[in-house]
């Protein structure tokens, strides 16, 4: 799957999702952008965003435990780094969408492949 940090960030629309307040250390965002459902993790003011489904059952992955930067799909079990969507265990074999992160303004902003 495409994972979206490759991108160089030139070529990458970045748009607002959230106040930083809206988003406090240690909490989660749930929203989804163009249909696809994403979650914002802030870890001790470190923000990540992966796509909140889990692939190996479409699961979601977000509202899983998370040890460090590995959450575990509440589902069945698998593991993803949050930091790049990269797969750890199974039974998920494929890694997930993540996404860039920057604060700008006040807000938080996400990164997608820019449409050409
Ligand atoms: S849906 Fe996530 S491990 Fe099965």
């Amino acid at each position: 799957m495409f994972n979206y940090l490759k991108l160089d960030p030139e070529q990458c629309e970045f748009i607002p999702v959230a106040g930083i307040s809206d988003l406090p250390a240690g909490e989660r965002l749930f929203l989804e952008i163009d249909g696809q459902p994403i979650v914002i993790f802030n870890l001790a003011g470190d923000y990540y965003a992966i796509a909140d489904l889990c692939s190996h059952d479409n699961g979601p992955v977000g509202e899983g435990e998370l040890e460090g930067f590995e959450i575990i799909c509440p589902r069945h079990g698998a593991r993803f780094d949050i930091r790049d969507g990269r797969v750890l265990a199974l039974p998920a074999v494929e890694d997930i969408p993540a996404y860039p992160v920057r604060l700008n303004d006040g807000m938080i902003e996400i990164g997608l492949p820019l449409n050409d």
